[in-house]
């Protein structure tokens, strides 16, 4: 088989910028080079696209994205196109939203993972919830309120929109969801714009946190119980990995619990008594987003064993200390082997 020429791409204008270098690092260093001629194409923090001449002749292991030099391109299309398939290994806006999913879609460059549909779901957390609703899967209650123009609007199940005040909207809150409460921003992620609100004066400064970044703001009632997550691969066949928990360093995982605080650790597999269970739900709900090759679901798991759905994250974390390669290891795995089915499975996608 001749090798397969693979742009892999990281970096981006999102607030998970930094997180995808270093998944996108890792990923460059664990492809298996006697099947992939490796082109690492990195994006920049205002939108430039880069290309490294040298650094697909590098052995495995011994690349730092950092130290080599880097071209800008020029033409981002023709680039692309000399490529036999991408794996956009970006977190957030632009990158696991859908959009640049779309525009490799226009241009017919085949891609690994997630297709547009599952990509945007899953990116917006209010969306996420109908789609699991829709599924009978548990989750948290919430309350879906928008920021636009300057005025709070309460939009209701039918999608009416009511405007409110904020301080007699947050007293209201309080009769649907106890307090603590989580506010997020719908469509960031990395824990960025999310507040766990004790109080009303709290809950009053978290929506106007998570207004100033996005429309759509969600409030949650707090589940407490264990966080889990669970890896899952495939298209036509789903597979589930052994479950793993989160124990944050913080109150909850913010974005110094996940990145910057050690203390954080993973517990694999999940000392829970329903693994079998979370993997089901994990599966159906990767079907009920549509998705394709890859994604890690994320959950609570309550002391009586309630099952609740937190979210899908369908490009997750892959540095060597990332829970979705962690899982897979721990289910024998290998992070090379887990790429090459995940390519292998894309491929097939495009060959069928
Ligand atoms: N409803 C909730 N109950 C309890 N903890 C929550 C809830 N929602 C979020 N959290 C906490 O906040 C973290 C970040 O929220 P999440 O919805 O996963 O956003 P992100 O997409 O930024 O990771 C979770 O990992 C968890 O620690
Ligand atoms: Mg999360």
């Amino acid at each position: 088989m001749p090798k397969i020429n693979l742009g892999i791409i990281f970096g981006g204008i999102s607030t998970e910028h930094d997180v995808s270098v270093a998944s996108g690092q890792a990923v460059v260093e664990h492809i298996n080079r006697e099947k992939y001629n490796v082109f690492p194409t990195y994006i920049d923090k205002d939108g430039k696209w880069y290309e490294y001449k040298n650094l697909e002749t590098e052995s495995e292991n011994e690349v730092c994205i950092e130290v080599y030099e880097k071209y800008e391109i020029k033409n981002i299309v023709k680039y692309l196109r000399k490529l036999d398939m991408v794996f956009p290994v970006l977190h957030g806006k632009y990158g696991e939203d859908g959009s640049i999913q779309g525009m490799l879609e226009m241009f017919n460059i085949p891609y690994v993972g997630n297709k547009v549909l599952a990509s945007s779901i899953a990116m917006d957390k209010v969306y996420t919830k109908f789609i699991i609703e829709k599924a009978g899967i548990k989750q948290a209650k919430y309350i879906y309120i928008k920021y636009e123009n300057g005025k709070y609007k309460y939009v209701e199940n039918d999608f009416e929109e009511q405007e409110i005040e904020l301080n007699k909207f947050s007293k209201n809150v309080k009769k649907e969801l106890r307090f603590p409460m989580f506010v997020k921003p719908a469509n960031y992620g990395s824990s960025v714009g999310i507040t766990k609100a004790k109080n009303m004066k709290q809950l009053i400064e978290a929506i106007k946190l998570a207004g100033k970044l996005d429309k759509k703001i969600l409030i949650e009632e707090n589940i407490v119980g264990k966080e889990i997550e669970c890896a899952v691969i495939g298209t036509k066949e789903i597979k589930a990995s052994c479950a793993g928990q989160i124990i944050p360093a913080d109150d909850f995982y913010t974005y110094d619990a996940k990145y910057k605080n050690n203390k954080s650790k993973l517990v694999i597999p999940a000392n829970i008594d329903c693994e079998e269970e979370v993997k089901e739900i994990a599966i159906k709900a990767f079907n009920a987003i549509d998705g394709h090759g890859l994604a890690r679901v994320d959950f609570f798991v309550t002391a009586n064993n309630e099952i609740y759905l937190n979210e899908i994250n369908t490009m997750p974390g892959f540095t060597t200390s990332s829970m979705f390669p962690k899982l897979w290891e721990a289910s024998g795995i290998s992070f090379t082997e887990i790429l090459d089915i995940i390519i292998e499975d894309s491929i097939n996608i495009y060959t069928q």
